[in-house]
């Protein structure tokens, strides 16, 4: 029997990381051999004024440290861990394979990766080289291994930052080297090559294949390719690239095993290529970058699905923001710089939602180089600047919310399952609807809750549901038997499923599951499906409540027992069902079938979660509110209330507020635009 339990039962275990920095981590990528050494005391001492206690240095400097093959230049790299040592700021210290060094790639072009259409990648970028090139991975850990006898012992040193965002632009090479590493991993797959062939139908046009030679990497073709194929050749590129990590890290774990190691995860990439949920065991620290996409008015949605993400991979635990842009970025359409407050509300939600430090790409803005117009912390204006001067008063703010270290964010009362090979398996060959994306349900239901003011634990299809009142499973597109299960036994148990359209498809290896959709969760939800109805872009379809939706609708038939809570009131399925619920066992299951606009999804999660007994974290008083809470083990909690709205807000708190120490007793006023965090009175 499934049944909710207080978070206090769930605190145990590590929770800080006190090796990084004295409270929260506070600073950014710092690229010192940009600069002329004068210049380097400047930067320290801006950094102490900001409150700065860790820097991500060295990040792209092979170039710069292994000036020729074997020959290394480590004097500049000294002096500026002695600097920063001496200005008592800590080093995560990135291995810097990032970007090989113009004469690796001129002595070695095979390293580089080469693209779907046979084009190797040219010197001149960064992160040119394929993680399956014996070549590259040779130079690359004498590299490490050089730079962790080196730096292992220095007092700087906080830890290992492997590479830099492994898989961005190195995403897919489809190389010959790659080839025999992609055939090396399907034999180890499947053992047999007839166990490839049925699990990837490839009856289909004829393409069954008789040895593991036989396979190519997905290479271009004037027709699709099998999604199946594909869907296993985003697995093997993630393993590829966490290979290379793993590779990294035993070495550093050989020469300085009492450093920790990281590297950067983009959470936000959709569906990206890493699956970042099993690259997360393997890190001493989940740290993830995330970028506010200027153009989309519900960034700070973004950002709180992305941060709960983080959270989810980091098992609960706190993680680090190690980038995010103080202004505007160099690689959007139009680089919009963040309004007043909005990078402190940034900063600060991802704070509340569970980082214990929060980093800028990069501190000194670049003069020359493609990121020269890419914000910083010190902009090309310098010190006297809105945006150092803003990035002095956040590290005053973070400096009072020490107190927070340490805290986890409160056990939600709702999870939500999101999956990276569910969204690369949407991902894969073409689908019913273009206009549908694997994020964009999850991030809008997400968006919902949290205008509630309720928590949400994001997980992976695996993690513990134990606990939890409600589940929402959002275009959950791809199931195994084994979530399928799991959702089931939730509710049985006593808890209170939503699943939408979309969900549970297709098994692992990418088959459609037959019989009518949504296969794998038909009978716990007592809805089958028996064709797909997508609209078009801009088409909507009226609900009989009153509500819209857009995107995608379908033809559903219910079984006894399912109770229609809304129809379709017009179009070509105008009387179907719209959304539905069944009971289960001691729990309820409720299907959503198309996607409704945000007044729509808040409307629905607001009777489900009252259906589900979910309560808010605090209550508030309108949209635009985001309320979370962390707790330490001892109970103390904090309150933090981010008003992402145009006008005041009110939240229910009682307790003093971190930053200035002012009492509140019932309700906290939270001015348009302003973030407060209370350190509640005993609850
Ligand atoms: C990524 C990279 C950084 C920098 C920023 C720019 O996060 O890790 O090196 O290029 O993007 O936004």
């Amino acid at each position: 029997m499934t049944s909710f339990t207080s978070h206090s039962a769930d605190l145990a275990g590590p929770t800080a990381f006190p090796w990084l920095a004295d409270g929260l981590a506070y600073g950014g990528d710092y690229s010192p051999e940009q600069w002329p050494e004068e210049v380097w005391a400047d930067d320290v001492a801006l950094m102490q004024r900001a409150g700065v206690n860790l820097v991500n240095l060295g990040v792209f400097s092979w170039g710069l440290l292994e000036v020729a093959d074997g020959e290394f230049d480590w004097g500049w790299l000294d002096r500026i861990m002695d600097l920063l040592h001496d200005g008592g700021i800590g080093v995560n210290l990135a291995t810097p394979t990032a970007a090989p060094p113009t004469w690796l790639l001129q002595a070695h072009p095979e390293i580089a990766t080469v693209d779907a259409d046979g084009r190797r990648t040219a010197q001149g970028g960064r992160l040119a080289w394929s993680p399956s090139s014996a070549t590259f991975r040779r130079y690359a850990l004498r590299l490490v291994r050089a730079m962790a006898e080196r730096y292992g012992d220095h007092p700087a040193l906080r830890m290992w930052h492997v590479s830099n965002e492994l898989g961005n632009e190195n995403a897919r090479c489809y190389g010959e080297e790659t080839a025999a590493a992609w055939r090396e991993w399907l034999t180890s797959r499947y053992g047999e090559v007839a166990a490839m062939n049925d699990a990837w139908g490839s009856a289909f046009w004829g393409h069954r294949y008789t040895s593991f030679a036989q396979v190519e990497p997905p290479r271009h073709n004037r027709t699709q390719h099998n999604p199946g194929l594909l869907l296993d050749f985003e697995r093997f590129t993630s393993d590829a690239l966490l290979g290379h990590y793993l590779a990294e890290r035993a070495v550093l774990r050989e020469v300085t095993p009492a450093i920790p190691v990281t590297t950067n995860f983009m959470v936000q990439a959709n569906p990206g290529v890493a699956d970042y949920g099993r690259w997360a065991e393997e890190v001493d620290l989940v740290a993830n970058d995330h970028y506010t996409i200027g153009a989309d008015p519900h960034r700070e949605a973004d950002l709180a699905f992305c941060a709960d993400r983080s959270r989810g991979m980091a098992g609960g635990r706190p993680w680090l923001l190690i980038e995010h842009s103080t202004a505007a970025v160099n690689w959007q359409p139009v680089n919009r710089a963040k309004a007043p407050g909005e990078m402190a509300r940034n900063t600060l939600a991802h704070i509340a939602r569970g980082a214990d430090g929060a980093m800028f790409f990069q501190w000194r803005q670049s003069t020359a180089g493609s990121e020269q117009f890419h914000s910083a912390m010190v902009p090309h204006a310098g010190a006297d600047s809105q945006v150092y001067r803003d990035v002095v008063a956040l590290g005053a703010t973070l400096q009072s919310l020490a107190p927070v270290v340490g805290s986890r964010v409160e056990r939600a009362q709702v999870a939500m399952l999101f999956d990276h090979e569910a969204a690369a398996a949407w991902a894969s060959g073409p689908k019913p609807s273009s206009l549908v994306t694997a994020v964009d349900l999850p991030r809008a239901v997400h968006r919902a809750l949290t205008e509630l003011g309720i928590a949400v634990d994001v997980l992976r299809p695996g993690d513990a549901l134990d606990g939890y009142r409600a589940l929402v499973v959002p275009t959950l597109f791809l199931a195994t038997d084994a979530t399928a299960d799991a959702v089931r036994d939730f509710a049985e148990s006593g808890g209170h499923v939503l699943v939408t359209y979309l969900s549970g498809i297709v098994d692992e290896t990418n088959r459609v599951r037959p019989g009518g959709y949504p296969g794998a969760f038909r009978d716990l939800l007592g809805v089958r499906v028996d064709e797909f109805f997508p609209l078009f872009a801009g088409d909507t379809v009226a609900l009989d409540d009153g509500t819209t939706g857009s995107q995608w609708t379908e033809r559903v038939e219910i079984a006894d027992g399912t109770e229609v809570l809304a129809r379709l009131a017009d179009g070509d399925l105008a009387g179907t069902p719209a959304v539905t619920r069944r009971s289960a066992g001691a729990g309820s299951a409720t299907y959503l079938a198309t996607r409704l606009d945000h007044d729509g999804l808040v409307a629905l999660v607001r009777a489900f979660a009252a259906h589900a007994g979910v309560t808010a974290v605090a209550a508030v008083d309108g949209p635009g509110m985001e309320v979370v809470r962390r707790v330490h083990d001892d109970g103390r909690s904090f309150l933090f209330a981010i008003n992402h709205a145009a006008s005041d807000r009110t939240v229910a708190a009682t307790g003093r507020d971190l930053t200035d120490g002012t009492a509140t007793e019932g309700r906290l006023g939270v001015p348009a635009g302003a973030v407060r965090v209370i350190e509640e009175d005993p609850r």
